[in-house]
């Protein structure tokens, strides 16, 4: 379980090592959610039109380890952009990955760019 945990850490856009195509922007629903793959991790990419932003995290849910969150519900509390898994509804930050719960999961959250119609991700590796 830690094993598949430890793949998936927070990127900031200063750590950024490779930009990795995931698709063109209308290969994403608005307002909904994607999977993607990235070497053997699982990554959920959200075209967030109502606030004209993207986001991308870990597709996979910590509270019990199901590769969901692209499925999840995006909305925000607060103005903190937020996934709701579809599983038990646990909520976390688009931003920074924090459980809004106040519960002890966090999910990894990478940058996300779009040049010329195209997404990318930023990964470290
Ligand atoms: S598996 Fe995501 S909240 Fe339970």
């Amino acid at each position: 379980m830690q094993q598949i945990l430890d793949q998936y850490n927070t990127v900031t856009e200063n750590q950024v090592k490779t930009w990795f195509k995931v698709g063109s922007v209308s290969d994403f629903p608005e307002n909904g959610g994607a999977c993607i793959k990235y070497k053997t991790r699982q990554i959920a990419v959200y075209n967030f039109t109502r606030k004209n932003k993207w986001y991308a995290c870990q597709n996979l849910c910590p509270h019990k380890m199901e590769m969901v969150l692209s499925r999840g519900m995006i909305g925000d509390l607060n103005s903190v952009p937020k996934v709701a898994c579809p599983m038990h509804k646990k909520t976390f930050s688009l931003e920074d990955g924090s459980n809004l719960n106040g519960e002890d999961y966090k999910i990894a959250v990478y940058p996300v760019k779009i040049e010329k119609e195209n997404v990318y991700i930023g990964f470290s590796d």
